[in-house]
């Protein structure tokens, strides 16, 4: 099958499934993507005057209707195609002919795939926000739900001190809050056009690049071609923080689940149907989902490191292995999306324990209750510790089991409607009306 690039020569087969590897599984994915890049950049054509009226009409119509195919799911890359980028421009010229040859003036797959890179992030960007403020929300609610269920509290994995399940399910929250905070430097640096940089190096044809920037609902455009260039890489390492910093919070939730639900603290337990039994031991009901959540969300902390590998000392410019970064972007979207959905779900059907405390293995929680008590009644707190510390070695230790604690973000005053407020704050920064707006008017 010829290429786009191809002459005379054909490219021997080994080099081409060697070259071309994962593109048309993963290219599949940036389909409706690479059509409204083209739906932008052949208006910018027409603009200044590269393509004639008639053919931005057949153009967009056509461009259009493979749009309308790629969202009923009706496109796919040909098995002798090589990406997604040939495949659209193919589809184009064998329905409309000359028109479909004149799209690609002005413009290289290299600043093509990296537009489809920026829109089909900003898009997973936007369901990753989504799904994050849902658990968000609903971990916020159960924090509510739960505040006066007291919980122990661990340092070194030892009893430490008093904590609830307000404190526990409110911090994950404002963990998610700070987590979307580095989802929103990568959206800030995702939605920048870099159209119109061609191979790397702009072109001689007078691009109106600020054209395709409002076009497709971008907030600015990377100004430089060859910093535009070298935003691949850069993009897809800003992004695996942010979502390796979601990925770290859920891991830290699945932890304490599995050790919480285990029969030595039995602090939470979920409805059967949602643990998984053993091939040999009866009585089983493990949480194996938070395990393979913990285990996804772990791999995912090592994909910004994957992605700096991959692109250390690269010079600047395009470089061909620049198409793997899509193999570890692509599936890490689906992994954290899928993560959070679990993770909503099962958390609906959690049981928080009552009465944990009651449990005299927990009493020595209470100890600095204790010294706080009697350094209110006027003892210095190192005598106080120093009193405590003794009944408790005597075996006298017999606390009384509240606690009194007021100060800001502790048991008594979690402050969730200032975590809920930080959290609408960020949500807000995000631009999704205007990219919407922009696409349903570029596809109308
Ligand atoms: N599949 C390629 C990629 O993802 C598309 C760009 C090809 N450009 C090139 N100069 N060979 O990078």
């Amino acid at each position: 099958m010829s290429k786009l690039w191809q002459k005379t020569t054909n490219v021997d087969k080994l080099v081409e499934n060697f070259t071309v590897g994962r593109d048309r599984e993963l290219d599949n994915q940036m389909a409706a993507f690479d059509v409204l890049g083209s739906l932008a950049h052949t208006r910018m054509l027409e603009s200044i005057g590269l393509m004639s009226n008639d053919d931005l009409a057949l153009v967009q119509r056509e461009l259009k209707a493979i749009y309308n195919d790629v969202q009923a799911g009706d496109f796919a890359i040909e098995d002798d195609v090589e990406d997604v980028h040939s495949q659209v421009e193919m589809l184009l010229t064998r329905r409309i002919g000359d028109a479909g040859k004149k799209i690609h003036s002005g413009r290289s797959r290299n600043d093509q795939v990296l537009v489809d890179l920026k829109l089909f992030f900003r898009h997973q960007l936007q369901q990753v926000v989504n799904e994050t403020d849902n658990l968000f929300r609903l971990l916020l609610q159960q924090s509510e739900e739960h505040k006066d269920v007291l919980l122990p509290g661990y340092t070194h994995l030892q009893v430490a001190m008093p904590s609830s399940f307000g404190l526990w399910f409110g911090a994950y929250a404002e963990s998610l809050v700070d987590d979307l905070e580095m989802v929103l430097a990568a959206w800030k640096i995702t939605n920048k056009n870099p159209l119109g940089s061609a191979a790397g190096y702009g072109s001689s044809f007078p691009l109106n690049r600020t054209m395709t920037t409002e076009l497709l609902g971008f907030d600015s455009m990377a100004h430089n071609v060859v910093y535009a260039q070298m935003g691949r890489g850069k993009t897809e390492r800003i992004i695996a923080q942010a979502l390796s910093s979601i990925a770290a919070t859920l891991a830290k939730m699945a932890m304490d689940q599995c050790l919480y639900l285990s029969q030595n603290f039995a602090f939470v337990s979920y409805p059967e149907h949602l643990t998984t039994g053993s091939s040999i031991m009866p009585h089983k009901k493990n949480p194996d989902v938070w395990e393979i959540m913990r285990g996804k969300c772990n791999r995912l902390q090592a994909l910004p490191n994957d992605v700096a590998m991959m692109t250390t000392n690269l010079p600047s410019g395009y470089h061909r292995e620049l198409q793997l970064l899509k193999e570890l972007l692509f599936p890490a979207f689906t992994d954290l999306m899928d993560c959070l959905q679990m993770a909503n779900f099962m958390l609906q059907h959690i049981t928080v324990n009552k009465n944990i405390l009651d449990d005299p293995k927990y009493a020595y929680l209470f100890s600095v209750e204790e010294v706080n008590k009697a350094v209110l009644n006027g003892t210095p707190f190192r005598d106080a510790y120093k009193q405590i510390g003794l009944d408790i070695e005597q075996g006298n230790f017999n606390p009384d089991k509240t606690v009194a604690h007021t100060h800001e973000g502790s048991i008594g005053n979690l402050q969730n409607e200032q975590i809920g407020a930080a959290m609408d704050k960020i949500i807000s920064s995000f631009d999704f009306k205007k990219v919407e707006d922009a696409i349903s008017w570029l596809v109308r």
